[in-house]
């Protein structure tokens, strides 16, 4: 028995059509549906003209006159044509599947709905908001800082967040069954900052005998290296703004989730908090939805040889790279993921003040990358993550998940291996000398 009015009839949905054997879309169809066949005019507009009193009633009602999503000709807060462009676009990556087998089966009722933000964060609070309420309870893995400390932002109103090691399905076993208060379990996998990962096809498993929703941000992954419904997650996130934009040009996020969730609960916090992308930002997002398989390839493989030589380096203490054999995850990494992706951590010896120079290196202006927090864009970033985005998360808790004052993260950007090689290893000479 589930907390959720629409869980059991999306389980049974779900089962039917979500679930494949294979892992992914194949990378073809995969471009092919990133790239579209032309990008959506901006519709800079704030409000849409009705046809007469009757269209603007039935609008509201949230009739669909001519396939367009329900409420998205009234007003921009409530839909817009260009971000309804994106959210069909990025729906059909990771449901295409859905949508397939639901059609083959002839079933009548949507599946699955997608809405797109202004940031990721908005798109985890509100998905929150939609899913809980006063005296529930909330499991959470090691999450980015700003999603960490927005769980304990809840506590004031009465939802109490269990942080517990996702890596270990037992840890999330052991809860469901302890607390029947659990209301949703929210992962990201790979995590952030050391990209550990969490096996979501257990996890699934587990959450769905207890009726829990199980929620998977899969900003690091990105639809082209993790397919999460296909491996039992009911609700995916994504912050747009890192690799789907590509370029650190714009900040969004998206929702994909179960029709009845979306539309029944969802949509009534999006169009009352109102987290609304501009439809310039939306635009920009379609654009680097064009690319989006192609960079995250070359992420992955120049990550790849980065990782592979910093872990024969004599400075550096420990690579976290899940695509490295070493990588305590990297078995589950061949099982749920298609390829590494273009994040690495990196701990450095002698802690913070090698790390300091390091990344104080990659801030001036003759070296390739930059020091920036955010991930994804083409350019390379160096961050500190204990410093930065997650400073916000107490110190032990930090250190539990292994944040400590030597690591360093690195998106790794489009930049040629062997000038950002070059770059490092000068970088790492000067930081220790
Ligand atoms: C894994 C992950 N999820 C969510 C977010 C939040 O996204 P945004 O910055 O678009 O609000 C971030 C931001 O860094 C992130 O790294």
């Amino acid at each position: 028995m589930s907390r959720h009015s629409w869980f059991a009839n999306w389980v049974d949905r779900k089962m039917k059509y979500a679930l494949t054997p294979e892992k992914f879309m194949s990378a073809d169809r995969f471009a092919s549906i990133g790239v579209g066949i032309g990008l959506p005019n901006i519709v800079q507009k704030s409000t849409f003209s009705f046809r007469n009193v009757k269209d603007g009633a039935d609008r509201f009602l949230g009739v669909s006159k001519s396939g367009e999503r329900p409420f998205a000709r009234i007003y921009t807060r409530l839909g817009n044509p260009t971000t309804e462009y994106l959210e069909k676009a990025l729906f059909q990556l990771d449901c295409q599947h859905i949508i397939d087998s639901a059609l083959a089966a002839d079933e009548r009722k949507p599946t699955i709905a997608t809405l797109v933000c202004s940031s990721g964060m908005s798109a985890i609070a509100c998905t929150t908001m939609a899913l809980v309420k006063s005296g529930d309870e909330i499991i959470c893995g090691s999450v980015y800082g700003c999603t960490d400390s927005f769980f304990r932002t809840l506590e004031k109103f009465q939802v109490k967040t269990h942080f517990v090691d996702t890596t270990r399905v037992e840890n999330v076993k052991n809860l469901l069954e302890q607390n029947p208060k659990i209301a949703m379990v929210f992962l990201e996998t790979p995590d952030n900052p050391t990209l550990r990962l969490s096996d979501i096809e257990a996890i699934a498993t587990l959450t769905q005998s207890h009726g829990v929703p199980l929620i998977v941000d899969n900003t690091f992954a990105t639809p082209y290296l993790q397919q999460p419904f296909r491996l039992g997650a009911d609700i995916v996130i994504q912050s747009l703004t890192k690799y789907v934009n590509g370029h650190s040009t714009s900040v969004a996020g998206v929702v994909i989730g179960p029709w009845e969730f979306m539309s029944e609960h969802l949509f009534h916090i999006y169009k009352d908090f109102g987290p609304t992308p501009s439809p310039f930002d939306s635009w920009l997002n379609a654009q680097g939805l064009q690319t989006l398989h192609l960079r995250v390839e070359r992420a992955s493989a120049t990550a790849f040889d980065l990782a592979s030589r910093l872990e024969k380096h004599e400075r550096v203490e420990r690579v976290y790279y899940p695509a490295l054999p070493s990588h305590p995850d990297h078995e589950l990494m061949k099982k749920q993921m298609r390829l590494g992706g273009g994040i690495i951590a990196l701990e450095l010896k002698d802690g913070y003040e090698p790390a300091r120079r390091l990344m104080d290196y990659f801030a001036g202006y003759t070296t390739p990358g930059e020091l920036a927090v955010s991930l994804g864009s083409a350019v390379t970033y160096f961050q500190h993550p204990a410093s930065m985005t997650h400073s916000g998360v107490p110190e032990e808790d930090r250190l539990k998940r292994g944040i400590t004052q030597g690591l360093v993260r690195i998106s790794v950007g489009l930049e040629g291996v062997e000038t950002m090689w070059n770059a490092i290893e000068e970088g790492l000479r000067q930081a220790y000398i």
